[in-house]
């Protein structure tokens, strides 16, 4: 079973948009689909899907975890796709006990006998249960925007989980666990910690853990959808992001593929369809099946990849970009010709991106203290 966990540092960048669209793509190519929202306290998913409001979900389980898993698992209209529903009466994925963390983690890797892809909608942040969820297989996706606070957010995200994975493999009380406690206790924490200046002085006083952490984080490829496109240079900050990755992680992401914003993800929130079944057709629909595929073709244990395959990876979306932007031009220029598109229409559109801009002003001020802070910790522009 392929497990797909998708995750975001900020909120609101695309993430359930993603889980659901790739479960109908997943299983219109023929797998056994299985997708969970795990987003507790602000499960948001069955919407996305078009499922009418859950009468139980993976927060009923939690309440007695003794209770058949099965009963929460609800076929969907899709032929291949089931939903675990969240709840939307638990607090925050942040309160789950370790216990109850463990609970789920073995239900769903029961599913294995019965499903081919099991993807999770996470909750945004960088919450322990989040990052352990995240942590469950090597081939997670992370989405961002090209929004400065998005991509900062991905980087920290990803961050936190390369340390997460350390204190995970690191055994209590083994020279390597009482270095890292001892640097962050020094005051400079993961946020100061830079990977690769540690490895070494780990190999130096405790050659077996340093051994088990390489094992696991060349396991450990997360790869990155940039979503929310307007422009193709927009694509670029998946690049940053791959460069700080590289330099202050130790770690090797792979570019899955861009989403352009579309405005017809409206509509199909508001009709209750995924985009993928309400209009198949569109810029962002035909962006899911490839990305889809992508997936597909890639191995299900497939980890440790060469410089050429994430080079590979990074000029593909980068090209895939400018071609979908290309393709929206076309769209519009048809719709305009068509009459499909009005005047009216146009001097709505215009309105809404000013009111955005004046926004995004608001933001910049904030964002330049918030960014000098980050430069600070170590994020690499
Ligand atoms: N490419 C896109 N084009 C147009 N609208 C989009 C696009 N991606 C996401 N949206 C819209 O942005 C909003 C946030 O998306 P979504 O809920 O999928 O994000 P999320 O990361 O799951 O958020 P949260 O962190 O709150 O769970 C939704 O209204 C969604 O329809
Ligand atoms: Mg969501």
């Amino acid at each position: 079973m392929r497990i797909i966990p998708i995750a975001s540092g900020k909120g609101g960048v695309g993430k359930s948009l993603i889980a659901a669209n790739l479960g109908v793509a997943l299983a219109q190519a023929g797998q056994r689909v299985v997708l969970a929202d795990l987003d507790l306290g602000a499960s948001n998913l069955h919407l996305v899907i078009g499922h009418q409001s859950p009468k139980s979900g993976i927060g009923t389980f939690l309440n007695d975890t003794k209770s058949d898993f099965n009963r929460i698992i609800a076929e969907t209209d899709v032929p291949g796709l089931r939903f675990i529903p969240g709840d939307t009466e638990i607090p925050g994925l942040a309160n789950l006990k370790p216990s109850q963390r463990n609970v789920l983690v073995r239900r769903f890797l029961a599913l294995k006998s019965t499903t081919d892809v099991l993807i999770i909608d996470l909750g945004a942040g960088t919450h322990q249960s989040i990052l352990d969820f995240f942590l469950l297989s090597g081939q997670g996706i992370i989405v961002t925007a090209p929004a400065v606070t998005a991509v900062l957010n991905a980087y920290v995200f990803l961050k936190n989980a390369v340390f997460r994975l350390m204190y995970t493999v690191f055994t209590k009380n083994t020279k390597a666990y009482v270095y890292l406690e001892q640097m962050r206790k020094e005051g400079s924490g993961p946020q100061k910690l830079y990977i690769p200046r540690i490895l070494p002085e780990i190999q130096k006083i405790d050659p077996h853990s340093y051994e088990k952490f390489m094992l696991h984080i060349n396991h450990l490829h997360p790869r990155l959808i940039t979503n929310m496109l307007d422009d193709p240079k927009d694509a670029e900050v998946a690049m940053k992001i791959r460069r700080s990755c590289e330099e202050y992680l130790a770690l090797r992401i792979e570019h899955l593929g861009v989403l352009y914003r579309d405005s017809f993800q409206d509509a199909s929130l508001a009709s209750r369809l995924p985009i993928t079944l309400y209009k198949p057709q569109a810029v962002i629909s035909q962006a899911i099946f490839r990305i889809a595929d992508k997936i597909l073709q890639s191995g299900e244990d497939e980890f440790a990849l060469d410089d050429k395959e994430i080079d590979a990876s990074f000029l593909e979306a980068g090209a895939e970009a400018e071609i979908d932007f290309e393709t929206k031009m076309e769209y519009v220029e048809e719709l305009l010709h068509s009459g499909a598109f009005t005047t009216g229409d146009l001097i709505e559109t215009v309105k809404s991106q000013q009111f955005e801009v004046s926004k995004l002003k608001k933001e910049n001020n904030f964002l330049k203290l918030k960014l000098s802070r980050a430069l600070a910790q170590g994020f690499k522009f």
